[in-house]
Protein backbone atom coordinates (compact mmCIF):
# COMPACT_ATOMS: atom_id res chain seq x y z
CA UNK A 1 0.00 0.00 0.00
CA UNK A 2 0.84 3.13 -1.26
CA UNK A 3 1.33 5.96 1.89
CA UNK A 4 -1.26 7.91 0.46
CA UNK A 5 -3.71 4.90 0.29
CA UNK A 6 -2.44 4.31 3.50
CA UNK A 7 -3.80 7.78 4.89
CA UNK A 8 -6.91 7.30 3.16
CA UNK A 9 -7.54 4.11 4.59
CA UNK A 10 -6.45 5.25 8.20
CA UNK A 11 -8.79 8.19 7.62
CA UNK A 12 -11.90 6.09 6.73
CA UNK A 13 -11.59 3.53 9.64
CA UNK A 14 -12.32 6.84 11.72
CA UNK A 15 -15.70 7.61 9.90
CA UNK A 16 -13.88 10.14 7.38
CA UNK A 17 -13.43 10.11 4.03
CA UNK A 18 -10.83 11.62 1.86
CA UNK A 19 -11.40 15.27 1.58
CA UNK A 20 -8.42 17.82 1.41
CA UNK A 21 -4.80 16.79 -0.25
CA UNK A 22 -1.90 15.61 1.87
CA UNK A 23 0.00 18.22 0.82
CA UNK A 24 1.81 18.97 3.78
CA UNK A 25 5.55 17.07 4.15
CA UNK A 26 6.43 15.98 7.55
CA UNK A 27 8.85 18.68 7.68
CA UNK A 28 5.76 21.59 6.63
CA UNK A 29 3.73 20.10 9.52
CA UNK A 30 6.75 20.72 11.37
CA UNK A 31 7.03 23.67 11.10
CA UNK A 32 3.07 24.98 11.09
CA UNK A 33 3.97 23.62 14.64
CA UNK A 34 7.01 25.41 15.38
CA UNK A 35 6.09 28.38 13.55
CA UNK A 36 2.98 29.04 15.58
CA UNK A 37 5.14 29.33 19.40
CA UNK A 38 6.90 32.38 17.50
CA UNK A 39 9.85 31.63 19.84
CA UNK A 40 11.87 35.22 20.32
CA UNK A 41 8.61 37.61 20.54
CA UNK A 42 6.61 34.97 22.88
CA UNK A 43 9.87 35.12 25.49
CA UNK A 44 9.88 38.88 25.34
CA UNK A 45 5.99 38.99 25.60
CA UNK A 46 6.24 37.10 28.98
CA UNK A 47 9.72 38.06 30.66
CA UNK A 48 8.07 39.72 33.28
CA UNK A 49 6.50 36.14 34.36
CA UNK A 50 9.62 34.86 35.37
CA UNK A 51 12.98 37.70 35.96
CA UNK A 52 10.61 38.77 38.78
CA UNK A 53 9.64 35.29 40.56
CA UNK A 54 13.07 34.46 40.42
CA UNK A 55 15.57 35.99 37.82
CA UNK A 56 18.07 34.24 36.50
CA UNK A 57 18.38 30.39 37.80
CA UNK A 58 14.41 29.84 36.86
CA UNK A 59 15.05 31.81 33.60
CA UNK A 60 17.73 29.11 32.44
CA UNK A 61 16.56 25.84 34.99
CA UNK A 62 12.77 26.89 35.28
CA UNK A 63 12.91 26.86 31.34
CA UNK A 64 14.88 23.43 31.07
CA UNK A 65 12.47 21.78 33.41
CA UNK A 66 9.57 22.87 32.08
CA UNK A 67 10.44 22.09 28.67
CA UNK A 68 10.47 18.87 29.92
CA UNK A 69 7.37 18.52 31.16
CA UNK A 70 5.42 19.99 27.96
CA UNK A 71 7.52 17.39 26.00
CA UNK A 72 5.93 14.53 27.79
CA UNK A 73 2.47 16.25 27.15
CA UNK A 74 3.45 16.56 23.69
CA UNK A 75 4.23 12.79 23.61
CA UNK A 76 1.04 11.57 25.55
CA UNK A 77 -0.38 14.20 22.44
CA UNK A 78 1.49 12.46 19.53
CA UNK A 79 0.24 8.96 20.76
CA UNK A 80 -3.22 9.80 20.38
CA UNK A 81 -2.38 11.79 17.00
CA UNK A 82 -0.52 8.63 15.92
CA UNK A 83 -3.59 6.42 16.83
CA UNK A 84 -6.36 8.61 15.42
CA UNK A 85 -5.01 11.53 13.07
CA UNK A 86 -8.06 13.49 12.60
CA UNK A 87 -8.20 17.37 12.14
CA UNK A 88 -11.18 17.38 14.73
CA UNK A 89 -8.11 16.09 17.60
CA UNK A 90 -8.27 17.04 20.72
CA UNK A 91 -12.12 17.31 20.48
CA UNK A 92 -12.63 14.40 18.45
CA UNK A 93 -10.82 12.00 20.78
CA UNK A 94 -12.27 13.05 23.84
CA UNK A 95 -15.61 12.18 22.53
CA UNK A 96 -14.36 8.99 20.73
CA UNK A 97 -12.31 7.40 23.72
CA UNK A 98 -14.45 8.31 26.64
CA UNK A 99 -17.91 6.42 27.95
CA UNK A 100 -21.11 6.95 26.10
CA UNK A 101 -22.30 8.12 29.17
CA UNK A 102 -20.47 11.46 29.52
CA UNK A 103 -18.60 11.85 26.18
CA UNK A 104 -20.52 14.52 24.82
CA UNK A 105 -20.25 16.46 27.77
CA UNK A 106 -16.72 16.10 27.45
CA UNK A 107 -16.14 16.98 24.22
CA UNK A 108 -18.70 20.15 24.94
CA UNK A 109 -15.92 21.00 27.57
CA UNK A 110 -12.79 20.49 25.44
CA UNK A 111 -14.20 22.47 22.84
CA UNK A 112 -14.99 25.73 24.96
CA UNK A 113 -11.59 25.51 27.14
CA UNK A 114 -9.93 25.35 23.40
CA UNK A 115 -11.81 28.13 21.95
CA UNK A 116 -11.31 30.30 25.11
CA UNK A 117 -7.68 28.91 25.03
CA UNK A 118 -7.13 30.12 21.14
CA UNK A 119 -8.93 33.58 21.96
CA UNK A 120 -7.20 34.57 25.35
CA UNK A 121 -3.92 33.72 22.75
CA UNK A 122 -4.91 36.32 20.25
CA UNK A 123 -5.47 38.71 23.11
CA UNK A 124 -2.09 37.60 25.07
CA UNK A 125 -0.16 37.81 22.02
CA UNK A 126 -1.63 41.40 20.61
CA UNK A 127 -1.70 42.54 24.13
CA UNK A 128 2.27 41.51 23.86
CA UNK A 129 2.85 43.27 20.32
CA UNK A 130 0.73 46.26 22.04
CA UNK A 131 3.67 46.76 24.54
CA UNK A 132 5.98 46.06 22.34
CA UNK A 133 5.30 49.08 20.53
CA UNK A 134 4.81 50.80 23.43
CA UNK A 135 8.58 50.14 24.42
CA UNK A 136 9.81 51.60 20.90
CA UNK A 137 8.34 54.84 21.37
CA UNK A 138 9.87 55.01 24.58
CA UNK A 139 13.04 53.68 23.68
CA UNK A 140 12.52 56.31 20.49
CA UNK A 141 11.44 59.64 22.63
CA UNK A 142 14.39 58.56 25.22
CA UNK A 143 12.44 57.44 27.54
CA UNK A 144 10.23 60.83 27.81
CA UNK A 145 7.32 58.85 26.71
CA UNK A 146 5.62 56.72 29.60
CA UNK A 147 2.23 55.16 28.23
CA UNK A 148 -0.83 55.02 30.01
CA UNK A 149 -3.24 52.02 30.02
CA UNK A 150 -5.49 53.67 27.91
CA UNK A 151 -2.88 54.31 25.41
CA UNK A 152 -1.59 50.92 25.14
CA UNK A 153 -5.55 50.12 24.83
CA UNK A 154 -6.22 52.04 22.12
CA UNK A 155 -2.74 50.38 20.20
CA UNK A 156 -3.69 46.86 21.49
CA UNK A 157 -7.48 47.22 20.12
CA UNK A 158 -6.00 49.34 16.92
CA UNK A 159 -3.78 45.58 16.37
CA UNK A 160 -6.66 43.24 17.70
CA UNK A 161 -9.04 45.68 14.94
CA UNK A 162 -6.46 45.07 12.00
CA UNK A 163 -5.98 41.30 12.16
CA UNK A 164 -9.67 40.77 12.18
CA UNK A 165 -9.91 43.37 8.77
CA UNK A 166 -6.62 41.14 7.55
CA UNK A 167 -8.03 37.65 8.18
CA UNK A 168 -11.97 38.70 6.39
CA UNK A 169 -10.25 39.81 4.07
CA UNK A 170 -8.52 36.93 2.89
CA UNK A 171 -5.12 35.28 3.49
CA UNK A 172 -3.34 35.43 0.37
CA UNK A 173 -0.71 38.02 1.59
CA UNK A 174 -0.36 36.78 5.24
CA UNK A 175 0.31 33.29 2.86
CA UNK A 176 3.29 34.64 1.37
CA UNK A 177 4.40 36.80 4.33
CA UNK A 178 4.45 33.55 6.59
CA UNK A 179 7.71 31.98 4.78
CA UNK A 180 9.45 35.36 5.40
CA UNK A 181 8.16 35.52 9.13
CA UNK A 182 9.82 31.56 10.13
CA UNK A 183 13.19 33.18 8.54
CA UNK A 184 13.16 36.49 10.71
CA UNK A 185 11.92 34.42 13.90
CA UNK A 186 15.29 32.17 13.29
CA UNK A 187 17.53 35.28 12.70
CA UNK A 188 16.09 37.01 15.75
CA UNK A 189 16.94 33.59 17.89
CA UNK A 190 21.00 34.05 16.23
CA UNK A 191 21.16 37.88 16.68
CA UNK A 192 19.95 37.15 20.76
CA UNK A 193 22.48 33.92 20.99
CA UNK A 194 25.33 35.63 19.03
CA UNK A 195 25.26 39.13 18.60
CA UNK A 196 24.09 39.89 22.15
CA UNK A 197 27.04 38.63 24.09
CA UNK A 198 29.37 40.26 21.74
CA UNK A 199 27.51 43.56 21.95
CA UNK A 200 27.30 43.64 25.56
CA UNK A 201 29.60 46.13 27.61
CA UNK A 202 31.76 44.52 30.13
CA UNK A 203 29.72 46.33 32.84
CA UNK A 204 26.57 44.61 32.10
CA UNK A 205 28.31 41.22 31.62
CA UNK A 206 27.39 38.56 34.13
CA UNK A 207 29.55 36.18 36.09
CA UNK A 208 27.99 32.15 35.80
CA UNK A 209 27.43 32.35 39.40
CA UNK A 210 25.26 35.10 39.23
CA UNK A 211 23.68 34.11 35.64
CA UNK A 212 22.83 30.25 36.58
CA UNK A 213 22.52 30.28 40.23
CA UNK A 214 21.09 33.47 41.23
CA UNK A 215 17.71 33.40 42.71
CA UNK A 216 15.85 36.92 43.15
CA UNK A 217 12.13 37.00 44.19
CA UNK A 218 10.64 39.87 44.05
CA UNK A 219 6.32 39.75 44.38
CA UNK A 220 6.63 38.41 48.10
CA UNK A 221 5.38 34.31 47.31
CA UNK A 222 7.58 31.58 49.30
CA UNK A 223 10.12 31.12 46.93
CA UNK A 224 9.06 27.59 46.00
CA UNK A 225 6.02 28.60 45.02
CA UNK A 226 7.50 31.51 42.70
CA UNK A 227 9.16 29.25 41.25
CA UNK A 228 6.36 27.54 39.37
CA UNK A 229 5.15 30.95 38.99
CA UNK A 230 7.93 31.70 36.67
CA UNK A 231 6.87 28.33 34.77
CA UNK A 232 4.17 30.54 32.90
CA UNK A 233 7.26 31.84 30.75
CA UNK A 234 8.04 28.00 29.01
CA UNK A 235 4.56 27.00 29.38
CA UNK A 236 3.52 30.03 27.28
CA UNK A 237 6.17 30.34 24.57
CA UNK A 238 6.06 26.25 23.80
CA UNK A 239 2.18 25.98 23.71
CA UNK A 240 -0.18 25.65 20.91
CA UNK A 241 1.24 22.83 19.70
CA UNK A 242 -1.89 20.92 18.87
CA UNK A 243 -1.71 22.69 15.78
CA UNK A 244 0.29 20.24 14.08
CA UNK A 245 -2.74 18.12 15.09
CA UNK A 246 -5.69 20.21 13.30
CA UNK A 247 -3.88 19.97 10.10
CA UNK A 248 -3.40 15.74 10.32
CA UNK A 249 -6.00 15.42 7.59
CA UNK A 250 -3.87 17.32 5.21
CA UNK A 251 -0.47 15.55 6.20
CA UNK A 252 1.05 13.34 3.42
CA UNK A 253 1.46 10.08 6.24
CA UNK A 254 0.23 11.59 9.45
CA UNK A 255 0.45 9.11 11.36
CA UNK A 256 3.80 9.58 11.81
CA UNK A 257 4.47 12.90 10.89
CA UNK A 258 2.05 14.47 13.40
CA UNK A 259 2.98 13.06 16.01
CA UNK A 260 7.05 13.70 15.20
CA UNK A 261 6.27 17.33 14.82
CA UNK A 262 4.59 17.97 17.59
CA UNK A 263 7.41 16.41 19.44
CA UNK A 264 10.08 17.84 17.41
CA UNK A 265 8.67 21.20 17.52
CA UNK A 266 8.39 20.98 21.59
CA UNK A 267 11.72 20.03 21.87
CA UNK A 268 13.44 22.27 19.66
CA UNK A 269 11.78 25.18 21.21
CA UNK A 270 13.62 23.83 24.68
CA UNK A 271 16.42 24.11 23.23
CA UNK A 272 16.82 27.32 21.12
CA UNK A 273 14.94 29.18 24.23
CA UNK A 274 16.91 27.74 26.57
CA UNK A 275 20.35 28.80 24.85
CA UNK A 276 18.25 32.28 24.33
CA UNK A 277 17.66 32.94 27.91
CA UNK A 278 21.50 31.69 28.88
CA UNK A 279 22.54 34.50 26.73
CA UNK A 280 19.77 37.21 28.52
CA UNK A 281 20.90 35.85 31.66
CA UNK A 282 24.98 36.39 31.22
CA UNK A 283 23.95 39.46 29.34
CA UNK A 284 21.37 41.48 31.15
CA UNK A 285 23.42 42.77 34.06
CA UNK A 286 22.64 42.40 37.80
CA UNK A 287 19.92 45.24 37.72
CA UNK A 288 16.46 43.16 38.05
CA UNK A 289 14.67 45.86 39.42
CA UNK A 290 15.25 48.36 36.96
CA UNK A 291 14.75 45.50 34.34
CA UNK A 292 10.98 44.79 35.22
CA UNK A 293 10.50 48.52 36.73
CA UNK A 294 11.96 50.92 34.18
CA UNK A 295 9.95 53.40 31.82
CA UNK A 296 10.39 51.37 28.92
CA UNK A 297 7.87 48.67 30.15
CA UNK A 298 9.24 45.76 28.47
CA UNK A 299 12.21 43.88 29.72
CA UNK A 300 13.75 42.65 26.93
CA UNK A 301 13.50 45.58 25.27
CA UNK A 302 15.33 47.03 28.07
CA UNK A 303 18.40 44.84 27.83
CA UNK A 304 18.53 45.30 24.55
CA UNK A 305 18.43 48.82 24.95
CA UNK A 306 21.36 48.42 27.30
CA UNK A 307 23.14 46.16 25.30
CA UNK A 308 22.61 47.81 21.29
CA UNK A 309 22.18 50.90 22.69
CA UNK A 310 19.00 53.21 21.25
CA UNK A 311 19.23 52.53 17.20
CA UNK A 312 20.56 49.09 17.22
CA UNK A 313 17.51 48.20 19.90
CA UNK A 314 14.76 50.38 17.06
CA UNK A 315 16.44 48.08 13.82
CA UNK A 316 16.45 44.78 16.09
CA UNK A 317 12.89 45.45 17.94
CA UNK A 318 11.12 46.52 14.69
CA UNK A 319 11.97 43.38 13.51
CA UNK A 320 10.09 41.58 17.33
CA UNK A 321 7.63 43.65 16.65
CA UNK A 322 6.71 42.68 13.22
CA UNK A 323 7.33 38.99 13.87
CA UNK A 324 4.89 39.13 17.10
CA UNK A 325 2.09 41.09 14.82
CA UNK A 326 2.04 38.02 12.33
CA UNK A 327 2.04 35.61 14.92
CA UNK A 328 -1.22 37.31 16.51
CA UNK A 329 -2.77 37.27 12.53
CA UNK A 330 -1.86 33.65 12.72
CA UNK A 331 -3.67 33.32 15.76
CA UNK A 332 -6.91 35.01 14.81
CA UNK A 333 -6.84 32.88 11.98
CA UNK A 334 -7.25 29.97 14.12
CA UNK A 335 -9.09 31.21 16.60
CA UNK A 336 -12.23 31.87 13.61
CA UNK A 337 -11.72 28.55 12.18
CA UNK A 338 -12.16 26.93 16.05
CA UNK A 339 -15.16 28.77 16.23
CA UNK A 340 -16.14 28.17 12.75
CA UNK A 341 -16.18 24.39 13.55
CA UNK A 342 -17.34 24.86 17.16
CA UNK A 343 -20.22 26.49 15.99
CA UNK A 344 -20.81 24.11 12.92
CA UNK A 345 -21.87 21.52 15.53
CA UNK A 346 -23.66 24.13 16.87
CA UNK A 347 -22.20 24.41 20.37
CA UNK A 348 -21.71 28.20 20.89
CA UNK A 349 -24.52 30.55 21.58
CA UNK A 350 -25.39 32.16 18.30
CA UNK A 351 -24.15 29.05 15.97
CA UNK A 352 -26.83 29.75 13.71
CA UNK A 353 -25.27 33.63 12.76
CA UNK A 354 -21.47 32.51 13.44
CA UNK A 355 -21.21 29.55 10.90
CA UNK A 356 -21.77 31.37 8.18
CA UNK A 357 -19.39 32.07 4.94
CA UNK A 358 -18.94 34.86 3.85
CA UNK A 359 -20.02 34.08 0.11
CA UNK A 360 -18.02 37.51 -1.13
CA UNK A 361 -14.88 36.91 0.43
CA UNK A 362 -15.14 33.44 1.12
CA UNK A 363 -14.08 33.64 4.69
CA UNK A 364 -15.54 33.28 8.19
CA UNK A 365 -15.72 36.73 8.89
CA UNK A 366 -18.75 36.62 11.54
CA UNK A 367 -16.38 34.02 13.76
CA UNK A 368 -13.41 36.39 12.50
CA UNK A 369 -15.31 39.21 13.96
CA UNK A 370 -16.93 36.93 17.18
CA UNK A 371 -13.06 36.38 18.76
CA UNK A 372 -11.91 39.83 17.66
CA UNK A 373 -14.70 41.16 19.89
CA UNK A 374 -13.83 38.64 22.97
CA UNK A 375 -10.56 39.55 22.48
CA UNK A 376 -11.32 43.04 22.58
CA UNK A 377 -12.86 42.65 25.86
CA UNK A 378 -10.46 40.28 27.48
CA UNK A 379 -8.36 43.54 27.11
CA UNK A 380 -10.55 45.91 29.56
CA UNK A 381 -8.78 43.66 32.49
CA UNK A 382 -5.87 46.33 31.64
CA UNK A 383 -8.24 48.58 32.88
CA UNK A 384 -8.99 46.42 36.62
CA UNK A 385 -5.06 47.03 36.98
CA UNK A 386 -1.71 46.40 36.18
CA UNK A 387 -1.15 42.97 36.83
CA UNK A 388 -5.17 42.08 35.85
CA UNK A 389 -3.74 41.55 32.02
CA UNK A 390 -1.72 38.78 33.45
CA UNK A 391 -4.83 36.77 33.38
CA UNK A 392 -5.15 36.89 29.69
CA UNK A 393 -1.93 35.27 29.23
CA UNK A 394 -2.48 32.36 32.15
CA UNK A 395 -5.91 32.30 30.61
CA UNK A 396 -4.45 30.98 27.30
CA UNK A 397 -2.39 28.00 29.09
CA UNK A 398 -5.33 27.20 31.32
CA UNK A 399 -7.60 27.03 28.27
CA UNK A 400 -4.91 24.53 26.69
CA UNK A 401 -4.36 22.80 29.30
CA UNK A 402 -7.57 21.88 30.20
CA UNK A 403 -7.88 20.99 26.21
CA UNK A 404 -5.17 18.79 26.73
CA UNK A 405 -5.43 16.63 29.20
CA UNK A 406 -9.16 15.85 29.01
CA UNK A 407 -8.47 13.71 25.91
CA UNK A 408 -5.42 11.56 27.43
CA UNK A 409 -7.31 11.05 30.45
CA UNK A 410 -10.39 9.40 28.85
CA UNK A 411 -8.17 7.28 26.88
CA UNK A 412 -6.80 5.67 30.01
CA UNK A 413 -9.91 6.14 32.11
CA UNK A 414 -12.63 4.51 30.13
CA UNK A 415 -12.97 1.55 28.16
CA UNK A 416 -12.46 2.25 24.63
CA UNK A 417 -11.14 0.82 21.43
CA UNK A 418 -7.72 2.44 21.39
CA UNK A 419 -5.10 1.14 19.31
CA UNK A 420 -1.65 2.34 18.95
CA UNK A 421 -0.29 3.85 15.93
CA UNK A 422 3.20 3.91 14.50
CA UNK A 423 4.33 6.24 17.22
CA UNK A 424 3.77 4.88 21.03
CA UNK A 425 5.74 4.80 23.83
CA UNK A 426 4.41 1.26 24.56
CA UNK A 427 4.37 0.17 28.60
CA UNK A 428 5.99 4.19 29.38
CA UNK A 429 2.33 5.64 27.73
CA UNK A 430 0.51 5.18 31.00
CA UNK A 431 3.32 6.69 33.12
CA UNK A 432 3.98 9.74 30.45
CA UNK A 433 0.24 10.63 30.59
CA UNK A 434 0.31 10.13 34.06
CA UNK A 435 3.12 12.76 34.37
CA UNK A 436 1.97 15.03 31.62
CA UNK A 437 -1.69 14.88 33.38
CA UNK A 438 -0.61 15.74 36.59
CA UNK A 439 1.78 18.76 35.38
CA UNK A 440 -0.75 20.30 33.57
CA UNK A 441 -3.54 19.94 36.19
CA UNK A 442 -1.07 21.14 38.81
CA UNK A 443 0.11 24.32 36.42
CA UNK A 444 -3.65 25.27 35.72
CA UNK A 445 -4.40 25.97 39.57
CA UNK A 446 -0.73 27.89 40.03
CA UNK A 447 -1.74 29.70 36.75
CA UNK A 448 -5.33 31.00 38.70
CA UNK A 449 -3.38 32.34 41.72
CA UNK A 450 -2.62 35.91 42.08
CA UNK A 451 0.92 37.06 41.06
CA UNK A 452 1.61 38.59 44.57
CA UNK A 453 0.56 37.40 47.89
CA UNK A 454 -1.75 40.87 48.49
CA UNK A 455 -4.72 40.10 46.99
CA UNK A 456 -7.10 43.29 46.77
CA UNK A 457 -9.12 44.10 43.45
CA UNK A 458 -5.95 44.97 41.70
CA UNK A 459 -3.90 42.13 42.44
CA UNK A 460 -6.32 39.16 42.65
CA UNK A 461 -5.87 36.68 39.37
CA UNK A 462 -9.27 37.14 37.04
CA UNK A 463 -8.11 34.15 34.75
CA UNK A 464 -9.86 32.21 37.30
CA UNK A 465 -12.79 34.26 37.34
CA UNK A 466 -12.33 34.17 33.60
CA UNK A 467 -11.76 30.03 32.62
CA UNK A 468 -14.70 29.61 35.71
CA UNK A 469 -17.18 31.87 34.39
CA UNK A 470 -16.40 30.25 30.73
CA UNK A 471 -16.29 26.43 31.83
CA UNK A 472 -19.67 27.60 34.39
CA UNK A 473 -21.42 29.47 31.52
CA UNK A 474 -21.07 26.42 28.72
CA UNK A 475 -22.16 23.87 31.59
CA UNK A 476 -25.58 25.83 32.05
CA UNK A 477 -25.86 26.18 28.31
CA UNK A 478 -25.16 22.21 27.84
CA UNK A 479 -27.77 21.60 30.73
CA UNK A 480 -30.39 24.29 29.65
CA UNK A 481 -33.86 22.98 29.89
CA UNK A 482 -35.15 22.60 26.80
CA UNK A 483 -32.53 24.14 24.28
CA UNK A 484 -29.32 22.87 25.95
CA UNK A 485 -26.92 20.90 24.46
CA UNK A 486 -27.95 18.02 26.89
CA UNK A 487 -30.97 17.85 24.11
CA UNK A 488 -29.29 17.79 20.77
CA UNK A 489 -25.53 17.70 20.87
CA UNK A 490 -24.07 14.73 19.82
CA UNK A 491 -20.41 15.15 19.46
CA UNK A 492 -18.37 15.66 16.23
CA UNK A 493 -20.42 13.97 12.80
CA UNK A 494 -18.76 11.64 10.61
CA UNK A 495 -19.18 12.04 6.59
CA UNK A 496 -18.78 8.62 5.66
CA UNK A 497 -21.00 6.04 5.35
CA UNK A 498 -24.25 8.69 5.49
CA UNK A 499 -24.68 9.40 8.63
CA UNK A 500 -25.29 12.84 7.88
CA UNK A 501 -23.68 15.63 5.58
CA UNK A 502 -21.37 17.72 7.19
CA UNK A 503 -20.78 20.17 4.30
CA UNK A 504 -22.85 22.73 4.80
CA UNK A 505 -20.90 25.86 4.94
CA UNK A 506 -19.40 24.96 1.74
CA UNK A 507 -15.72 25.91 0.51
CA UNK A 508 -13.02 23.46 -0.29
CA UNK A 509 -10.98 24.99 2.66
CA UNK A 510 -13.80 24.14 5.04
CA UNK A 511 -15.04 20.86 4.55
CA UNK A 512 -14.34 18.06 6.82
CA UNK A 513 -12.65 19.73 9.58
CA UNK A 514 -14.47 17.73 12.45
CA UNK A 515 -14.60 19.22 15.57
CA UNK A 516 -12.62 21.70 17.39
CA UNK A 517 -10.14 22.56 14.59
CA UNK A 518 -8.11 25.52 14.34
CA UNK A 519 -6.28 24.45 11.12
CA UNK A 520 -3.50 27.49 10.37
CA UNK A 521 -4.75 28.27 7.38
CA UNK A 522 -1.91 30.97 6.65
CA UNK A 523 0.49 28.05 6.51
CA UNK A 524 -1.84 26.10 4.61
CA UNK A 525 -2.58 28.09 1.92
CA UNK A 526 1.20 28.80 1.36
CA UNK A 527 1.85 25.37 1.18
CA UNK A 528 -0.83 24.15 -0.93
CA UNK A 529 0.87 27.03 -3.58
CA UNK A 530 4.07 25.63 -3.53
CA UNK A 531 3.24 22.39 -3.47
CA UNK A 532 0.88 23.18 -6.87
CA UNK A 533 3.97 25.13 -8.44
C1 LIG B 1 21.23 37.83 43.37
O1 LIG B 1 21.74 39.03 42.84
C2 LIG B 1 21.35 40.19 43.54
C3 LIG B 1 21.86 41.39 42.78
O2 LIG B 1 23.25 41.29 42.53
C4 LIG B 1 21.90 40.11 44.97
O3 LIG B 1 21.50 41.24 45.70
C5 LIG B 1 21.37 38.85 45.62
O4 LIG B 1 21.94 38.70 46.91
C6 LIG B 1 21.71 37.63 44.78
N1 LIG B 1 21.06 36.46 45.37
C7 LIG B 1 21.62 35.26 45.43
C8 LIG B 1 20.83 34.19 46.04
O5 LIG B 1 22.75 35.06 45.01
Amino acid sequence: MTIATADEALLASLGYKQEFQRAFTPFEVFGVAFSIMGLLPSIASVLFFSIPNGGPSVMVWGWLVCSLFILTIGMSMGELASAAPTSGGLYWWTWKFSSPKCRNLLAWVVGYSNTIGIIAGVASIDWGCAVQIMAAASIGSKETFIPTSAQTYAVYAAVVVSHGVICSLGTRILARLQNLYIVLNILLCLAVIIALPIATPKELRNDAKFALGNFTNMNGWPSGYSFFLSLLTPAWTICGFDSAVHISEEASNAAVAVPWAITMSIALCGIIGWAINVALTFCMGTDLDSIIGNDIGQPMATIFFNSFGQNGTLALWAIVVLVQYMMGSSMVLAASRQSFAFARDGALPFSKYLYRMNGYTKTPVNTVWFAVAIALLLGLLAFAGASAINAVFSLGVVGAYIAYSIPIICRFVFENEFKAGPFTLGRFGLPCAVVSVSFMIFMCFVFCFPSTPTTNAQEMNYSSVVIGGVIGGSLIWYYFPKYGGVHWFEGPVANLGGEGDVVKGGEKGEKGEEGSVDVVEVEKESLDEKASR
